[in-house]
């Protein structure tokens, strides 16, 4: 079917090789969930027990789903709504919804990177006490001025690299990035492990502790696997798009996978040992979670590093930048794609139509920390951010991959997904691939659906 849609892909973008595409879902893969949360996640859920069972679910409906997003694009050559409505009209709007997330998550999530910029500036010109201080991370995100200065500059980089396109800007940027990513991971965690009193951390974070397996856990893991790996939002869809037919999916899905698992595993390995070293934190369950853990936490332990601290915060901050921006630039790349699917625009216009939505969404969300601060959308003390983050995350996603695997396992028939595979690689397990999309993913993803959505509808 895919064929009846070629006279309009000609100017379509394209990967150039299977080591291009394996960076690119890596780097969108690997960004603030890696960071913020698996090391919070994984000090509360007995360290190693949670390292262990994320590891399994990654492996097992990760890249499943992965494996299914991939092959859907490369199927139909299309950005996720022509994917789906090329195939089935009436499914049209599960591509609609799916297209929906990526331009809800870019503003915030640029936001975020914004706050990311404003550290690394301040960690080499303020220096690392100033950035400890009390009130510092609050101080800066309620600024009705520099939050959007800096959170503009963050798009315009971000923007500026889908602008030179997916060869020369997209790829070389990953190429450069992810890399040094991987590299500062290592030698942070190195550093941080010679620290006296550190091999107690890790031993907490590494040595299973299997009394804190329970049903919660497995719901952490599973939610955190899901987003960690941009499921459910158009990106690997696109992502697939660019990828020529004869490069092998299985290979790929299982590199981005091991990527992914691998950055989370080193960022708890850089934060739960120092956690325990500063701070003299004991019980995983103390760890702050996400914003305050990377904004507030860190630069008290690195604070505590004393020489050490500037270069260590320096370091770390641009390693959280470039996740950051990886990801962002995936999400930017997505919507321009839907934009230019759905219009047949140019690709410079259809970014630049996605750089004025993005950046006027973003100062709207951002508002919601100065003058719009009175609208507490999920209750007192939560800001837009946390709204859009919770419809998109929460909701919008497992919604999605439920929806998708209902499409391509009951609909279309789980065959069409496995000739598309079978194009470049054996599949020997599509038979057990099959059992996944058709039942247990299914199943799963309401887990985590019914997970998110319980407590806010009876909060505790
Ligand atoms: N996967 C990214 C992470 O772990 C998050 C992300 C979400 C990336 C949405 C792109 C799009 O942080």
């Amino acid at each position: 079917m895919a064929q009846q849609h070629n006279h309009t892909h000609h100017d379509r973008s394209a990967w150039s090789g299977k080591l291009a595409f394996i960076l690119a879902g890596a780097a969108s893969a690997v960004g603030l969930g890696n960071l913020w949360r698996f090391p919070t996640l994984a000090a509360k859920y007995g360290g190693g027990m949670f390292i262990l069972t994320y590891f399994v679910l990654a492996f097992t409906f990760g890249i499943s789903l992965l494996l299914l997003e991939t092959a859907l694009g490369r199927k139909t050559k299309l950005s996720v709504i022509g994917a789906f409505s090329s195939i089935n009209k009436r499914w049209k709007f599960v591509g609609i919804l799916a297209a929906a997330v990526p331009f809800i998550i870019t503003p915030y999530y640029c936001i975020i990177g914004g706050w990311v910029t404003k550290y690394l500036v301040s960690y080499v010109v303020d220096g690392p006490t100033a950035v400890a201080a009390d009130g510092f991370f609050t101080g800066f995100i309620t600024d009705p001025v520099f939050t959007y200065v800096f959170m503009v500059i963050f798009m315009l980089i971000c923007i500026g690299v889908c602008a030179l396109g997916v060869k020369n800007g997209i790829e070389k940027a990953n190429m450069i990035m992810m890399p040094l990513l991987l590299f500062m991971a290592i030698g942070i965690s190195v550093f941080v492990l010679m620290q006296p009193g550190a091999a107690e951390g890790a031993a907490y974070y590494l040595i299973p502790d299997f009394s804190k397996f329970s049903p919660d856990l497995v719901i952490n893991a599973l939610g955190q696997m899901f987003y960690s790996l941009s499921l459910a939002m158009g990106i690997m869809v696109t992502y697939g798009s660019y990828l020529d037919s004869k490069e092998n999916l299985t290979e790929s899905v299982a590199s981005i996978a091991g990527f992914d698992l691998l950055v989370s595993f080193l960022s708890g390995l850089m934060i739960v040992p120092a956690a325990f070293v500063v701070l003299g934190i004991t019980d995983g369950g103390m760890m702050a979670a996400g914003p305050s853990l990377m904004f507030v936490t860190l630069p008290n332990v690195f604070g505590g590093m004393g020489g050490a601290a500037q270069v260590i915060g320096v370091l770390f901050f641009v390693l959280v930048l470039f996740a950051a921006a990886t990801s962002a630039i995936s999400l930017i790349e997505a919507c321009t794609s839907i934009i230019q699917d759905g219009t047949h625009w140019s690709r410079s216009k259809s970014l630049l139509a996605c750089a004025i939505f993005v950046i006027a969404a973003g100062c709207f969300i951002n508002a919601g920390y100065n003058v719009l601060i009175w609208i507490e959308p999920l209750g007192e003390g939560t800001q837009l951010l946390d709204f859009f983050d919770f419809l998109s995350n929460s909701v919008m996603m497992p919604i999605v991959a439920l929806l998708t695997c209902i499409f391509v396992g009951w609909i279309i028939k789980p065959k069409a997904i496995i000739d598309e595979v079978r194009e470049s690689s054996k599949f020997k397990l599509a038979g057990a691939w099959t059992v996944m999309i058709k039942y247990i993913a299914p199943v799963l993803v309401i887990v985590i659906l019914v997970a998110n959505v319980l407590p806010m509808i009876f909060p505790a």
